[in-house]
């Protein structure tokens, strides 16, 4: 089992930086670290997660819907009036497919998608949940953004709380995440399951797909952190025999930073590498 200090990475692919930069900044809350050679780092200012954002042009492909990123809301009347905002600037942001707001299992949520071809979500999750067990939905916040930080909207996003991703089979990815990746079973949906770095409070939803047709490029992953380029290459000879990995990439150094990339049982690749400067 992979003993990684956090899941600190989501990577994720647009079509143009100066079309998908401002969804980040403008309607979800979150900055840009840096930028430079087709890539960009951003972040939620109450959450540590990054996401590496390349640039991959107009050539990229729509992502499914369940390979979606979600920030959280501190009241429900917040996504209503996201969902507002986002109407009303669905030209000025080059939107498409914004969903009415839904509510289910404690939460409520709207989606779009952004130029860059990925679906997005903005919700609230009712804290009756926490009481009912769902650990997801302890706050992923200290400190409540002020409205004055990203005003006029209606709406102001407080985290960045999870991604998502496709499986084929329930059982056999939540034993692989848990038993080869070392990531915890943080709940489950009614059709899904959460995995966790025990770390951190953002999650991954897993879900079953029948009859999966998409598939994600290396250029969409997440990111476990290791405590050393040694502890890198142990997890890639751990990897070489464990069961369910599909692709395994060789070992790179690159600026100092060791990494590699692998793809799991269910086509989705994950990226292991040392805390050197994350790129
Ligand atoms: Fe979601």
């Amino acid at each position: 089992m992979l003993r990684a200090v956090g899941l600190t990475h989501g990577h994720y692919e647009c079509r143009s930086l100066d079309e998908t930069l401002p969804v980040f900044t403008e309607l979800l809350a979150m900055r840009v670290l840096e930028r430079g050679n087709g890539t960009a780092v951003v972040r939620h200012p109450n959450t540590e997660w990054q996401l590496v954002v390349h640039e991959a042009g107009a050539g990229a492909p729509d992502k499914p819907h369940n390979n979606h990123y979600g920030v959280r809301v501190a009241r429900a009347e917040e996504v209503d009036a996201a969902h507002r905002y986002l109407l009303a600037n669905k030209d000025r942001f080059a939107l498409r497919r914004i969903s009415p707001p839904r509510s289910q299992h404690f939460a409520r949520s709207v989606y779009f998608v952004e130029p860059g071809g990925n679906t997005l979500e903005i919700e609230h999750y009712d804290a009756q949940a926490i009481a009912e067990g769902r650990t997801i939905a302890r706050p992923h916040w200290e400190r409540e953004l002020p409205e004055a930080e990203f005003s006029g909207r209606g709406y102001v996003p407080q985290a960045l709380t999870h991604g998502t991703l496709e499986c084929d089979d329930k059982e056999a990815s939540a034993a692989f995440y848990r038993d080869v990746l070392g990531l915890q079973i943080a709940g489950g949906g009614r059709l899904s399951i959460y995995i966790k770095h025990a770390a951190s409070p953002w999650y991954i939803v897993v879900l079953p797909i029948p009859r999966r047709k998409k598939f994600l490029s290396p250029a969409s992953r997440f990111t476990l952190t290791m405590a050393s380029a040694d502890a890198v290459a142990e997890a890639h000879r751990e990897l070489r025999s464990a069961q369910g990995v599909t692709e395994l990439g060789a070992i790179e150094e690159r600026d100092g930073r060791t990494s590699f990339l692998f793809a799991d049982l269910n086509r989705n690749w994950w990226e292991i590498g040392d805390s050197h400067h994350l790129r």
